[in-house]
């Protein structure tokens, strides 16, 4: 399998998490899924891009090499290319070991009083429709060839927390984690995992482009509302988490939402009145 190629890349350290699977992560031509794939890459796995954008996807697949990535089309809206990736994976490398479900659109901002259901619709289309024939068409998959795989989607801090994302797509998280929790339940038997990896703010295209900023005023605004200081959330760091969530470190997890928040979603923001 081709995959196997990448180990003359690595370091003894790195010959752990991912060395051979083969992934496919959708919405990886930008933002965090982009990060997720080089890091994907970097630990040994065998990469399968599926979004939308062609250009910026094969970009991605260029700075990570041929020999480690390639791209589908797909729009995750569409259950036919979801299910022509998944078997794209099989026919090709014989396998699919991790599914990581990270496509996703921020969907309409502003009042529930004037929600636009066109494009409530088309956040739920995204978001969790995609998403859950990501976690069907994977599993499928795992379960016909018996692999013991690794499905993970990209939550929100929104996921669990009301008032921090816009409606359409605070709701659209918050099923989410239903669908996480939902399939990991029927999934355990075969062996294969569920898992959501849930950020707050992070620069990428998304984040940059509703605060109509550049990634440096995001960033800043960002570690302004964080709780955890010191330090800015970037798209790396939820690549690691989701990384982690992928590889056999995390073997007896299922279920689990891996808030990659600094600790916001845990604290009452009342304290954050509280003088020091
Ligand atoms: N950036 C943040 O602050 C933040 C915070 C929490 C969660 N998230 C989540 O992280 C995920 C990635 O977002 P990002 O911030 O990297 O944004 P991004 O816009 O940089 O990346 C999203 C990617 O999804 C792709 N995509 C959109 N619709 C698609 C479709 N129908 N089919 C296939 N691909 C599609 C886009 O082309 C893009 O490449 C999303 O699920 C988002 O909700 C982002």
């Amino acid at each position: 399998m081709e995959a196997k190629g990448c180990v003359q890349h690595l370091s003894i350290g790195q010959i752990r998490n991912t060395y051979g699977k083969v992934a496919i992560i959708t919405g990886a031509a930008s933002g965090i899924g982009e990060a997720a794939a080089k890091l994907f890459a970097e630990h040994g796995a065998f990469v399968i891009i599926a979004d939308v954008q062609d250009v910026l996807a094969n970009e991605v697949v260029a700075s990570i090499g041929p020999d480690k990535a390639c791209y589908r089309h797909c729009d995750v809206t569409d259950e036919k290319q979801i299910e022509e990736t998944v078997a794209y994976a099989i026919e090709k490398y014989g396998t699919l070991d991790i599914m990581y479900s990270n496509a996703g659109i921020l969907g309409p901002l502003g009042s529930i009083l004037d929600l636009e259901m066109d494009q409530f619709d088309n956040t739920i289309a995204v978001n969790l429709r995609g998403s859950v024939l990501a976690v069907k068409h994977a599993a499928r998959a795992m379960v016909a060839n018996k692999i013991r795989g690794s499905i993970i989607c990209t939550g929100s801090l929104a996921s669990s927390l009301g008032g921090s994302g816009p409606h359409a797509y605070t709701i659209s998280k918050h099923g989410l984690l239903g669908l996480v929790r939902a399939a990991s339940g029927e999934l355990g038997r075969h062996g294969i995992r569920v898992n959501c990896v849930s950020p707050n703010g992070v620069s990428t295209p998304m984040a940059c482009k509703v605060a109509n900023s550049d990634p440096s005023t995001v960033d800043a605004r960002s570690a302004q509302l964080a709780n955890l200081k010191g330090i800015v959330l970037k798209a790396e760091h939820v690549a690691q988490s989701a990384l982690f969530l992928a590889s056999d470190e995390s073997v007896y997890i299922s279920g689990h939402n891996l808030a990659v928040d600094g600790g916001f979603s845990a604290i009452s923001s009342i304290m954050s009145l509280t003088k020091h």
